[in-house]
């Protein structure tokens, strides 16, 4: 991890690669292979596939994994990207029957390089749809909710977004494809630039960080999300063919959204649908294609759900505004299974000119994101960021 933070660039940058060093490289444990597993299936990528399980606004994880043990003294970062698991203490991971503390530990700057500012918002809802499947793990449990010792706090690099337990669930699996990568304990956070150690000086800082906790997913239908995630994906493009699906997956995703963050005690954006069957406020067709910032393959979408929050009084993001962006993020993962379980089209929107939102919401309301719901064309390639097309 490169911490200094330099105001000029310096040589040593250009000529050294700043990796951290390997001490060892061996197999996952077996109680560590359970929990990555876990992880892996929820928001890791397909077996022998580039696909995610998660959404993402610029493709790549904007957070980081970490795992603990139960005193906090041993740390690991799960690599979801590289399939590898750094800690600098391989044997506390080696056997346990509990499970470890789970941190979701955000990124903003790995959205904020493509997109700047607007690129904290969407690592917050890229957060937010990764907590709703972290929260499929959790175990119904009467034990109090795991929080971090102020001990713990300068060990760990970066704003812990949500925490919570994973137990273990079956015996020794191996996870063939991942390795345990031995490390120094202040070099396990890898890849943070200078540049990313700047940008955290225009986050805001909060005095009381309070991470939500992702223990468990309450009363929701566990099995379907599950189900549902293993062929989620985002509609490429979408064909002007009425899909008799969507109302109920807009109702069945909008229900277990909120009974997720319910769960998660987050807060309630606001949710309007525009278009579709049900709805009479359409944005006018001649003016769609502005409305999504000239994204052509979403056009022919039947319905979007229109994220939106209050103008609010505060100039900058405060803990209040966090926890709304998370819970759009919650909100859109949930309709992104229900979609999937219903064969419905859809993707999430950040590319969009509010403007034209805007006037479809009630008074006050300030459209973030969208999530479009349609019919999805067949085997349609999703533009990517560099094609004619691609979203912005
Ligand atoms: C916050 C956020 C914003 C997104 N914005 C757009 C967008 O403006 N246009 C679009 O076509 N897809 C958008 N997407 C969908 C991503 O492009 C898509 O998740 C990514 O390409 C990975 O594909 P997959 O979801 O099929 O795994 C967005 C996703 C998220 C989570």
């Amino acid at each position: 991890m490169t911490t200094n933070s330099p105001t000029r660039l310096r040589w040593t940058d250009l000529v050294q690669l700043g990796s951290p060093p390997i001490h060892g490289i061996a197999e996952l444990p077996g109680s560590l292979a359970d929990v990555v597993g876990l992880i892996e299936s929820v928001i890791g990528r397909r077996s022998h596939s580039s696909r995610r399980r998660v959404p993402s606004a610029g493709l790549g994880y904007p957070y980081e994994i970490l795992l603990a043990t139960d005193d906090f003294d041993a740390l690991a970062v799960v690599d979801l990207a590289q399939r590898n698991v750094r800690t600098a203490d391989p044997d506390r991971f080696r056997d346990t029957d509990e499970g470890y503390v789970c941190l979701l530990v955000g990124r903003p700057w790995l959205s904020m390089r493509k997109y700047g500012p607007r690129g904290y918002l969407y690592h917050l809802i890229d957060s937010g749809h990764a907590l709703f499947d972290l929260a499929l793990l959790g175990s119904q449990t009467d034990d109090p909710p795991v929080t971090i010792p102020p001990s713990a706090r300068d060990r760990i690099h970066g704003k812990v977004l949500g925490i919570g337990r994973i137990r273990l669930r079956q015996s020794a699996t191996s996870l063939p494809c991942w390795r345990l990568v031995v490390t120094d304990a202040h070099q396990m956070q890898v890849g943070r630039t200078a540049f990313e150690e700047l940008a955290l000086n225009i986050v805001p800082q909060s005095s009381t960080p309070v991470p939500v906790v992702f223990d468990t997913s309450g009363s929701l239908d566990v099995r379907a999300c599950l189900d549902a995630l293993q062929v989620r994906t985002s509609a490429s493009t979408f064909i002007r063919a009425p899909h008799p699906g969507i109302s109920t997956a807009i109702d069945d995703g909008l229900a277990w959204g909120r009974a997720m963050i319910a769960q998660l005690g987050l807060p309630e954006p606001g949710v309007t649908v525009v278009g579709g069957p049900d709805c009479a406020t359409p944005i006018p067709q001649g003016d769609l294609l502005a409305a999504l910032a000239g994204q052509y393959h979403l056009v022919d979408a039947q319905a979007f759900l229109v994220f939106s929050v209050g103008a609010g009084e505060a100039d900058h993001i405060d803990d209040g505004r966090q926890a709304l962006l998370l819970a759009i993020g919650v909100v859109g993962q949930a309709v992104y299974l229900a979609a999937a379980a219903k064969g419905v089209g859809v993707t999430g929107v950040g590319g969009i000119s509010p403007e034209f939102w805007n006037a479809a919401l009630p008074q006050g309301q300030h459209a973030l994101y969208l999530m479009a719901l349609g019919t999805a064309a067949p085997h349609a390639d999703k533009p990517d960021a560099l094609m004619q097309g691609g979203h912005p």
